[in-house]
């Protein structure tokens, strides 16, 4: 098969992989959102969790990117708290999760289930099954996710999100056993839900592990990277290969690599031609447009987007894709902008 036949999902998998393609495939996290007028009128009038069960409306706005700014691949509409108030928690979004009763105690850890997604949350397989079934004709990549269970925990701790989380790192230090059998429920949320998004027809599945970034090497040895090694290993990654994202982590880059996944999502914090190098043909890297860059004149993205590219050669595969989601207020011609580029004719 030559490399330029290949469709969409081939050249994301194979992308995932390390294996030859003709050119890097793109696509953005937090692609569907905000940022979206189209996006605002599906959302209009519904609580952010009841819009995230509507299997008819999530699909649509999943799909939205696609056309409207010219992403390679889709990721389900969901939220990396979908799966937690089958727990035990209740947990409302303003707009982003705030938790009723920050878990702090020993005995509120005890009494969390650990859910079995499929039953709790069936709604998330029904989208993605339903997406699998519209893209088949495009050979659209599918994406799934899930929260990682250090993040998880920082929000479930601290209560809401935070610039520094003290509370979680009070736990880390005064009850650590608390937290450590915090992370271990979350853990085994994390993999029973990410398998089922694979079951349910997910091409490749995202870790998102945006606060882990907050620790030293020492501490994210200790609390982050065993439970990404436990969920590598769980993971069917021969059917679906495994992305993993964590925030503002130049520092912890070489554990990351480690992690067992297949693909090292990095943000614009890191050179990416150093994380290939670093990499030394471990893992595939995806990444790393600084998210504010979509705010830039058209040519600069074009000029941005081709340097990555090429930076990006040096990886043993490539996705593009920005550095962390896009944010709210973002021009849509700036992505389109970014997409453009992305797939333009690779330079001879
Ligand atoms: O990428 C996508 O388009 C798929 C959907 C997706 C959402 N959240 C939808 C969403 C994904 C992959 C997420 C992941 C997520 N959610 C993360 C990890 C990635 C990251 O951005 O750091 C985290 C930490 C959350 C928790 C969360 N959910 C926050 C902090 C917020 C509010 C602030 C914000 O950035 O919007 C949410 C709400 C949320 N999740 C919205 C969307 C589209 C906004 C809801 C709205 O329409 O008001």
């Amino acid at each position: 098969m030559g490399e330029a036949s290949l469709d969409l999902t081939e050249r994301f998998l194979r992308s995932c992989r390390g294996e030859a393609v003709d050119r890097a495939p793109v696509w953005l996290m937090r692609q569907a959102g905000r940022y979206l007028p189209e996006y605002r009128a599906v959302r209009e009038g519904l609580s952010f969790l009841d819009f995230c069960r509507d299997v008819e409306k999530a699909v649509e706005v999943s799909l939205q990117p696609l056309d409207l700014v010219g992403t390679e691949a889709v990721i389900v509409f969901s939220d990396i708290f979908v799966p937690v108030p089958a727990m035990g928690v209740e947990l409302d979004f303003a707009p982003g999760p705030v938790i009723a009763e920050p878990i702090r105690s020993a005995a509120q850890v005890e009494a969390l289930r650990v859910p079995e997604p499929r039953e709790t949350v069936p709604y998330v397989f029904e989208i993605l099954r339903t997406l699998r079934a519209e893209l088949e004709g495009r050979k659209v990549p599918l994406l799934g996710f899930a929260g990682a269970p250090f993040t998880l925990a920082a929000y479930l701790v601290e209560g809401r999100g935070s610039r520094d989380f003290p509370q979680l790192r009070r736990m880390m230090r005064e009850a650590p056993e608390v937290l450590r059998a915090l992370l271990e429920k979350l853990t085994a949320l994390v993999v029973a839900h990410l398998e089922a998004q694979v079951e349910a027809g997910a091409h490749a599945v995202q870790l998102f592990d945006t606060w882990a970034g907050l620790l030293g090497p020492e501490e994210y040895r200790e609390w982050v990277h065993p439970s990404h090694r436990e969920i590598a290993a769980k993971l069917p990654r021969d059917r679906a290969p495994l992305i993993l994202y964590v925030k503002g982590a130049p520092h912890l880059f070489d554990f990351t690599v480690e992690s067992g996944a297949d693909v090292v999502s990095v943000d614009w914090r890191i050179d990416l031609a150093e994380a290939a190098r670093r990499a030394e043909g471990r893992v595939s890297l995806q990444g790393n447009l600084d998210p504010g860059l979509l705010w830039a004149p058209p040519e600069l993205i074009a000029e941005r987007v081709m340097a990555m590219r090429q930076a990006g050669r040096a990886a043993r595969g490539h996705v593009l894709n920005l550095g962390h989601g896009v944010l709210p207020g973002t021009p849509v011609e700036g992505v389109r902008a970014f997409t453009a580029a992305a797939r333009a004719e690779a330079p001879a």
